[in-house]
């Protein structure tokens, strides 16, 4: 079992990072021989999408840079975590640069008829997002974007992990979030057994 973290902020040990970091300690204190691989996109080199329209005519992408081995581990994770802080209402540059990235697996899906990711594969997405402010729909936006990224790479969207206030109390003093982790990973599990019960099944 592969899990996969898409680490969208330029911060290293600070709030996104270390709430990931406790999903998936949580995750692999539950699930045996899961690997876990965390990428911090900061640190890659991975070009916007600047529409050039290859995607709906060829399966793939025309752009060569790092995104070829983040692609690899999209297709082959069974649990995607994306997580952001919250820039302007939505993901972080480096976050999003990934996500347009991933509109050859819409244009395989919708245009081309073929999908790049087998549709028949389960995998799940958790999308995590800090805020270091507090207010009203503060997290409508991001999560519209994750909403529509996970559909486009065939991952039901099963839960998020949205803190806010982060600039204010300290993630690890937040012991919400610890119940909050406790409640997903129930989910998380019930979602995985399906699938073994589904292979089985074959
Ligand atoms: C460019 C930028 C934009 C931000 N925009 C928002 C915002 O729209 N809403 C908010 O609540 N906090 C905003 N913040 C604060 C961050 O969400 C907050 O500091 C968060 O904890 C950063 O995550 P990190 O600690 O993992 O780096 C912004 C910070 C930066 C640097």
């Amino acid at each position: 079992m592969k899990a996969l973290v898409l680490q969208g902020s330029p911060r290293a040990n600070k709030s996104t990072d270390i709430l990931s970091d406790m999903l998936t300690k949580k995750m692999k204190s539950k699930i045996k021989d899961l690997k876990v691989t965390k990428i911090y996109l900061r640190e890659k080199n991975i070009s916007p999408c600047n529409a050039c329209g290859f995607c709906e005519i060829k399966k793939g992408c025309s752009i060569k840079d790092e995104m070829a081995e983040i692609y690899e581990h999209i297709e082959t994770a069974d649990i995607i975590i994306l997580a952001s802080p919250l820039y302007f209402g939505n993901v972080s540059a480096y976050a999003k640069s990934v996500i347009d990235r991933c509109q050859m697996y819409w244009s395989s899906k919708y245009v081309l008829k073929d999908p790049i990711i087998d549709p028949k594969k389960k995998r799940i997405g958790i999308a995590i997002a800090c805020g270091g402010n507090s207010y009203k729909r503060q997290f409508d936006g991001l999560k519209m974007t994750c909403d529509i990224f996970f559909k486009s790479i065939n991952t039901k969207f099963i839960h998020d992990i949205f803190v806010d206030n982060t600039d204010r109390i300290n993630i690890q003093d937040r012991e919400e979030i610890k119940d909050l982790i406790g409640k997903i990973m129930t989910d998380v599990l019930k979602e995985l057994e399906e699938e073994i019960i589904d292979n089985s099944n074959l």
